[in-house]
């Protein structure tokens, strides 16, 4: 007995004696690795030694090296008087590293790729030598950022507008560099610290900063706004009044010339019906003009108002001001329930859309900023990107970019939808569900996250891949006008039950499976305003009843064979749950997907198709 005991025991001992090395060995070489390329780390990494792990639960080895349940989760090297390269890509190698500190060394050149570590929270290198510019989407992926530090160095260019995605920042601090430009709007619901002295920053100060001291912000010669002294014009001297009097003018001229167009188009709008894009192709001219006119104008007379340019929502993504844009040769796509959509192509840059709407004007400013960062910040591919947007009080234009396929609805209705095969239709609906699933993980404080899925805002690529259009909009649209216009108050629990609720979407989601099947137009989507739930789910009886057969599917779709018509069968008792009248019946979101993904082509060889 006491002998097996011992053997035991001394198994058990060797176990430990080999396995903590072991498991450390990686660690212990990363960390070596890491040293590797730095300079002056002479006196510091005499603890550095292979033979000893860096962790044991919560005690460190090695220093500098921050431990937590016998692994590496960071590392404090300030005040060592170190330099040479930080090598964040030993770094990423270690799972839970989290922290990097390296306060007052002497390090140098551009702001390291610690984008690469993006679970990192801590970032402290205030008080070296690091200059040069910082991406504008450097903190894109950064989203778990607590602590930034850079200040004491000699950073130059912009503050990287991408720190906005680090919604759980805490301290931020960038004073003493030579950082330029405005303090792009950034709402962090956190933020406790802020120092943004000593820079040559200019203009206003965001709102979301301006409870912090006035010591958060000396030393920028062009700031101005609370804390500080108010953003006011300077003194008008004679010449100035002149001028000023001579741009007010053509601001009145302008806006008279507006007021007359506007007119005209409110007569134009209470003609229009079609949500059709192509029937109302004619030219924009006019319209566009104008609209440049005044925006040049009041960009002439007030100079401090932030709001008159294109604010942009992608890092990745060439810039062009307004007045290009709207230069630019641009025609109009068509007039939807929210007002004009125009195409225009940048001089041999990307071909973009930009869509007016004037029924937002209920929603503040700030809260519409922070509501389009918001959307500019999703990335998917079934989801068309919003690159940026123009803000006025009594309108907002969003630019997107033009898909060379247009829109679902154009190839369903409009261009006889022979060019939709079955395959590409599922390809569709797969595409719609899962960039509908990404609107639901993304926006879960949205009941209803897309609000507007119909077979127009389905928009087509070249290789038909399906992308949301118009999503995400209804915390900005008007009560009163979403409610008479957009689908998600068309959905039989809102015309009963005066309530939206998180099926909504589905239901749209069920409808367009149905149109796509069957090729039939909704028609209660047609009737703008008034259509009562009778209308919508006695189109859904009359194009695909309970007891559907093949016959139901649209009889210009390609790619039909005795193999596939089980699959489209199967799709469409999908879309058939998913536009149940009752929600309680009716599929979620995850069913919903779940059960559109296992649809195929055509049954398989050894046919489980269930007809
Ligand atoms: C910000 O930094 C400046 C310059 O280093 C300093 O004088 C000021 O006190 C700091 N402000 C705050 C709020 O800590």
């Amino acid at each position: 007995m006491a002998c097996r005991r011992l053997l035991l025991l001394l198994l058990l001992f060797l176990f430990l004696f080999l396995a903590v090395p072991c498991l450390s060995r990686s660690e212990a070489d990363i960390l070596l690795q890491f040293k590797e390329s730095l300079e002056n780390a002479k006196g510091l990494f005499t603890t550095w030694n292979a033979s000893v792990p860096p962790c044991l639960g919560y005690r460190s080895f090695w220093e500098g090296v921050i431990c937590a349940n016998g692994t590496v989760r960071g590392m404090n090297i300030n005040d060592r008087g170190l330099s040479g390269i930080i090598d964040v890509d030993a770094l990423s190698e270690l799972p839970l590293f989290r922290s990097f500190s390296a306060v007052n060394n002497s390090f140098e050149g551009d702001l390291p790729a610690f984008y690469r570590l993006g679970a990192l929270k801590n970032l402290k290198l205030s008080r070296n030598k690091f200059s040069g510019e910082i991406d504008d989407a450097f903190f894109s992926g950064m989203r778990s950022l607590k602590k930034l530090y850079l200040s004491h160095n000699n950073f130059e260019g912009t503050i990287p507008a991408s720190l906005i995605i680090s919604k759980r920042l805490l301290e931020l601090k960038l004073n003493d560099n030579a950082f330029e430009g405005k303090i792009p709007y950034m709402k962090l619901p956190r933020i406790v610290f802020v120092n943004f002295s000593d820079n040559h920053l200019e203009g206003e100060i965001p709102q979301t900063f301006s409870h912090f001291p006035a010591s958060s912000f000396q030393g920028n010669e062009g700031l101005c706004g609370k804390p500080l002294k108010p953003c006011i014009m300077p003194e008008l001297s004679l010449i100035t009044l002149i001028i000023v009097g001579i741009v007010v003018g053509a601001a009145v001229l302008a806006i008279l010339a507006v007021i007359i167009i506007l007119r005209q188009r409110k007569r134009a709008d209470s003609e229009e019906g079609s949500q059709l894009p192509s029937s109302h192709r004619r030219t924009a001219s006019v319209d566009l003009d104008q609209l440049e006119h005044a925006s040049v104008c009041s960009v002439d007379s007030t100079k401090s108002e932030p709001g008159l340019r294109l604010t942009f929502l992608r890092d990745d993504r060439e810039r062009f001001d307004l007045a290009s844009l709207l230069k630019a040769s641009a025609e109009i796509l068509g007039s939807g329930v929210f007002g004009s959509t125009y195409k225009a192509a940048l001089n041999d840059g990307p071909v973009l859309v930009v869509k007016r709407f004037r029924q937002m004007t209920n929603v503040g400013k700030e809260e519409f900023y922070e509501h389009m960062r918001r959307l500019g910040s999703l990335d998917h591919k079934n989801l068309v990107p919003l690159a940026a947007f123009y803000y006025r009080k009594e309108e907002k234009l969003l630019v997107a970019d033009y898909e060379q396929n247009v829109s679902l609805a154009v190839h369903l209705h409009v261009n006889g939808s022979e060019s939709l095969d079955w395959a590409r239709r599922l390809k569709i609906v797969k595409g719609v569900a899962r960039g509908l699933m990404f609107l639901y993980e993304e926006l879960p404080d949205l009941i209803v996250p897309h609000g507007h899925l119909k077979s127009s805002n389905v928009l087509l690529d070249a290789s038909f891949e399906a992308l949301h259009a118009d999503y995400g909009l209804l915390p900005v649209v008007n009560m009163d006008h979403a409610q008479e216009h957009m689908i998600a108050y068309k959905s039989p629990e809102y015309r009963r039950s005066g309530r939206i609720s998180k099926k909504t979407d589905v239901w749209a989601l069920g409808i367009l499976i149905v149109e796509t099947l069957t090729g039939k137009l909704p028609s209660g989507f047609l009737q703008q305003g008034k259509s009562n739930d009778a209308d919508i789910a006695g189109w859904v009886q009359s194009v695909a009843p309970e007891d559907s057969t093949p016959e139901v599917f649209d009889k210009n779709m390609k790619g039909r064979t005795p193999e596939s018509e089980g699959q489209m069968m199967k799709l469409l008792k999908i879309g058939l749950r998913c536009c149940e009248v009752d929600v309680l019946k009716r599929l979620d979101m995850n069913e919903a997907l779940e059960r559109i993904e296992e649809v195929r082509e055509r049954d398989d060889g050894d046919g489980d198709g269930d007809g």
